[in-house]
C-alpha cells in the first residue's frame, strides 16, 4: 500500500498545541507530524471505540510482545519481555524516576545542547541540572562528547543520575555503540543512573542505524532505563504511551515503584491496542514515512546550500528535526526567530531554547507534506534577506 504523504492538514481545526498561531503563520516547531498515522493504527482505534465499555485497562502480555518484536525486527536488538514497563509517556517516567532515584539537591547530568522539557523534569523537583557542554567543530559544524568533562562530573559526588538522548535531540546524532559502551561504563564506575531516552531511534533518516542501549552487553547495563515510544515514530504523541526497559532486576523493581508511586503505570484506553497495532503493522508506514522525510530533508539541505550560503545544517542522520548554525548571522537566535516570524509567518524554534552553543542555531521540523517545507524555505530566505536591515 502507498501512504499519502502530501496532503496538507487543517490541524487548526484539531486542538494542535503546535497549530495555535495566527491564520497565515506556518509552525515547523513541536516535535509531531503533520501526516495522519497509518490506516492500520487508526483502524484499531476505531475497533476499540466501537466496543463502547472503557474500564480499567492493564497492559498486557501481546504488548510487550509486540515491543520486543518491534525492536527484534527493526534494530536486530534483544530485549526480553520481563525488562519491560508501560508507563504513560517518556517525560512522566523520567519525572518519576528523577524523583525516586534522586535526592533534591542532587545533579542531574546531561549534554548540551539538548531537549528543553527535560530541565523541567529535573528544576521542578528541586535537583540541579549538570550540563557537559557537547564540543562544536566550526569547520564541520560537527559536535563531540567532551569526555573529560563528562566523567569529571559523572565523579561528582552530587550527580546521582544522568540522561542521554539516544538520537540525540536537537543535533540529530546517533550515538554509536563505541561511544554508548562508554558512556554507560563511565557512568557504572561512578554509581550513576542513566536513563536513556529513545523516543527518536526509530526515525533514523540515513547511514547505520541507532543502537538500542539495553542491547549493549549485560555489564553496561546494570544502571540502565530505557525509554522507547511509538510516539515520535508513528505521531501518536498525544496516545501517551511508553515502555521502560530495564536489564537488571533490581533497578526493575525500584523502577516498577517509581512509576507507581507517580501514578504513570497505568495506560489510557486507546494505548495498548494502540501501540500493538502500530508496533504489528506499522512497519511499512514507518519506511515510506522516513523516504519522505529524507527527500524533505534533502530538498531543504539543497536549498539552503544554493540559496542560504550563511546558514550551515549540522549533519545529523536521526530525527526530522534539523539543527541549523546560524551563527554567521545573528549570535541571538531568539531575536532572529522572533523577526523570522514578525517578517514572514515563519516559526521555528530558537536554539536558545536548547542551552549550550543554541544562540547560534535554529531547530527546523521538517515532517510536513513537501509543499508545506517549500513554502517554508520561501519564506526563510526572504526573512534572512530581510534580516540585516532590521538591525
Ligand atoms: C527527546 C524527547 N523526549 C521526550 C519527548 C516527549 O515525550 P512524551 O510525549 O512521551 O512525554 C520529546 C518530544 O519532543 C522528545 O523530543
Amino acid at each position: 500500500m502507498k501512504y499519502d504523504f502530501d496532503t496538507i492538514l487543517d490541524r487548526r481545526a484539531t486542538n494542535s498545541e503546535k497549530w495555535r498561531t495566527k491564520d497565515g503563520e506556518l509552525p515547523l516547531t513541536i516535535a509531531d507530524m503533520d501526516f495522519k498515522t497509518a490506516a492500520e493504527i487508526t483502524a484499531a482505534m476505531k475497533k476499540k471505540i466501537d466496543q463502547g465499555a472503557f474500564g480499567y485497562e492493564y497492559p498486557t502480555k501481546e504488548y510487550y510482545e509486540a515491543v520486543a518484536d518491534w525492536y527484534q525486527s527493526e534494530h536486530h536488538a534483544h530485549a526480553e519481555t520481563d525488562w519491560m514497563r508501560f508507563t504513560t509517556g517518556v517525560i512522566p517516567a523520567l519525572t518519576a524516576s528523577v524523583h525516586h532515584f534522586s535526592h533534591e539537591g542532587d545533579n542531574v547530568l546531561l549534554m548540551e545542547p539538548f531537549y528543553n522539557t527535560f530541565y523541567n523534569s529535573i528544576i521542578n523537583s528541586g535537583r540541579h541540572v549538570i550540563a557537559s557542554q557537547q564540543l562544536y567543530d566550526t569547520a564541520t559544524h560537527t559536535y563531540q562528547v567532551d569526555w573529560y568533562d563528562l566523567e569529571d562530573k559523572l565523579a561528582n559526588s552530587l550527580t546521582t543520575l544522568m540522561i542521554l538522548c539516544n538520537p540525540h535531540n536537537p543535533t540529530g546524532y546517533v550515538w554509536t555503540k563505541d561511544e554508548l559502551g562508554r558512556i554507560l561504563s563511565l557512568a557504572k564506575r561512578h554509581g550513576v543512573i542513566v536513563i536513556s531516552d529513545e523516543i527518536h531511534g526509530d526515525l533514523v533518516l540515513e547511514g547505520a542505524d541507532y543502537t538500542p542501549a539495553f542491547s549493549l552487553p549485560n555489564d553496561l547495563t546494570t544502571n540502565l532505563i530505557t525509554l522507547v515510544s511509538t510516539s515520535k515514530t508513528f505521531n501518536l504523541a498525544a496516545l501517551h504511551s511508553a515502555t521502560g526497559i530495564v536489564p537488571n532486576p533490581i533497578l526493575r523493581e525500584r523502577f516498577d515503584r517509581a512509576i507507581n508511586k507517580y501514578e504513570v503505570a497505568e495506560p489510557n484506553l486507546l494505548a495498548i491496542p494502540t501501540t500493538i497495532a502500530a508496533y504489528r503493522h506499522g512497519a511499512d508506514w514507518l519506511h515510506q514515512l522516513k523516504d519522505y522525510v529524507r527527500g524533505n530533508k534533502e530538498y531543504v539541505a539543497g536549498f539552503i546550500k544554493q540559496n542560504l550560503p550563511e546558514l550551515q545544517l549540522v549533519p545529523g542522520t536521526a530525527t526530522y528535526l534539523l539543527w541549523i548554525d546560524t551563527s554567521a548571522l545573528s549570535d541571538d537566535s531568539q531575536q532572529l526567530a522572533n523577526f523570522i516570524r514578525k517578517d514572514t509567518g515563519l516559526i521555528i524554534n530558537p536554539g536558545t531554547y536548547y542551552h549550550g552553543n543554541g544562540a547560534g542555531f535554529i531547530r527546523i521540523n521538517i515532517a510536513y507534506p513537501r509543499k508545506q517545507i517549500e513554502d517554508g524555505m520561501k519564506r526563510l530566505a526572504k526573512a534572512i534577506a530581510d534580516f540585516p536591515n532590521a538591525k
